[in-house]
């Protein structure tokens, strides 16, 4: 009898994340995060598009750049760089060592690097201005200085 209730508890707690995650994915609208691919970790800097980090424009997608960041205690790949305001961007972010943080405060960009793992987060950045970027996972002794930063212009 418990088992049913627990399986009926399962399905109904996974409905109500379910529908969070659908209310969330539409309150944020012109965007979306995910993980997709699975990379080689030690093989980073030699995998596309990893082996050249940065702003790259793209042809005949939903975006006009892609933005390609590496992580690494303590540092990104680039560790600044320039995109024209208005821009639809494809963030695509990979780790080659422990796990990062990529968060940029004031906005809803806020992924979790995985070794191994490719993450990508679209955005339209309609607003001009420096935006720093930050690793909120605890990496290591310099976490609190590992920072990249986005200048809109
Ligand atoms: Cu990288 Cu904290």
């Amino acid at each position: 009898k418990f088992e049913k209730l627990w399986l009926i508890f399962g399905v109904a707690s996974l409905l109500v994340f379910l529908s969070v995650l659908g209310v969330s994915a539409f309150h944020h609208g012109h965007h979306a995060s995910s993980w997709s691919e699975l990379i080689d970790p030690e093989k980073v800097d030699e995998t596309e598009p990893f082996d050249e980090p940065g702003l790259k424009k793209v042809e005949g997608k939903d975006w006009d750049y892609e933005l390609v960041f590496v992580a690494s205690a303590f540092s990104y790949q680039p560790n600044e760089v320039q995109i024209p305001l208005g821009s639809t961007v494809k963030i695509i972010a990979t780790t080659k060592d422990v796990i990062h943080g990529f968060q940029i405060p004031g906005s809803n960009i806020n992924m979790m690097l995985e070794p191994g793992y490719v993450s990508e987060y679209i955005a339209t950045l309609n607003q001009a201005g420096e935006f720093l970027v930050l690793c909120n996972e605890y990496c290591g002794a310099g976490h609190h200085l590992m920072t990249s930063k986005i200048e809109v212009i």
